[in-house]
């Protein structure tokens, strides 16, 4: 993966870092970074030599500053621009992975840059953070999942006024609206993430993977079912580590 341009990947000690690496523009997403990313996602899911990943961005300024507007400018229209943009379905490969993917978020992290961090199942923020998903201002709604990522994180009245606003949130808020699980100090920011990727990836693989499905397929479904599918992978779980016995 060395020819990468705009995201740097790399495995140590089990744990997968991917960098959004673009800080001269904040790291805004462009159709480079979409293709990059999913590669590397395709990566991540498929190396077990990967369990956990953690996500962040290059340089002080932000983990990502949202789509990149000149590509929108330079698009026969917005709409063209968002249909070439997510003609892969990198929100889709993001949310199918089940192993446990951390965040860890600075600065502006706008747009698809607060939807990468959604499709994230932890996020870690440090102090000088701002959320926010201007979408509403461009005439355009989220199309990176954030409009069913979002309220699924921080409940329906919430998200609809950060999308109808337009407003930003900053570090105290988000971590109140429980959009990130801990705020620390930013030179504290990838020591936080990896103190919780180094927890994780101690327990079985199998076992970490089955109780993200339980908890993420779940929370689609009413209690019946998701109770259901939680003895359902619990049994395949066992039926595993019995026949790894034998
Ligand atoms: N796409 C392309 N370039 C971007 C960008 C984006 N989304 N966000 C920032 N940049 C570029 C700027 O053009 C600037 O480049 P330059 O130095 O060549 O002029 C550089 O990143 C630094 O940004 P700047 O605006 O100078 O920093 P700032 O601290 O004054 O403001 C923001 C930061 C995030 C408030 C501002 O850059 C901004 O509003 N960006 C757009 C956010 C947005 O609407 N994203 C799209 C969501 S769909």
């Amino acid at each position: 993966m060395s020819n990468f341009e705009v995201i740097i990947y790399k495995k140590q000690d089990e744990v997968g870092y991917v960098t959004l690496n673009r800080p001269h523009v904040l790291n805004a997403y462009n159709i480079r970074m979409r293709d990059e990313l999913y590669q590397v996602l395709e990566a991540i899911r498929d190396d077990p030599e990967v369990k956990v990943a953690i996500f962040s961005g290059a340089g002080e300024g932000a983990f990502c500053a949202g789509a990149d507007l000149t590509e929108f400018l330079t698009a026969p229209s917005p709409i063209i621009a968002r249909q070439v943009r997510w003609e892969r379905d990198v929100w889709g490969l993001f949310l199918s992975i089940t192993k446990p993917l951390i965040a860890a978020l600075h600065g502006y992290v706008l747009g698809s840059g607060i939807e990468i961090a959604l499709c994230c199942d932890i996020r870690i923020a440090s102090e000088d953070v701002q959320f926010g998903v201007p979408e509403m201002g461009l005439g355009i709604i989220p199309a990176a999942g954030g409009s069913q990522t979002l309220p699924r994180v921080v409940g329906r009245a919430q998200a609809l006024e950060i999308l109808l606003t337009g407003r930003w949130i900053k570090a105290e808020e988000a971590h109140r609206l429980k959009l990130v699980n801990q705020v620390v100090p930013r030179s504290d920011l990838l020591p936080a993430a990896e103190r919780l990727a180094n927890k994780i990836k101690a327990y079985s693989p199998m076992a970490i993977s089955y109780t993200k499905q339980a908890i993420t397929r779940g929370l689609d479904l009413s209690l019946e079912q998701g109770l259901e599918l939680e003895a359902n992978l619990g049994n395949s779980l066992l039926a595993l580590l019995a026949g790894k016995k034998n």
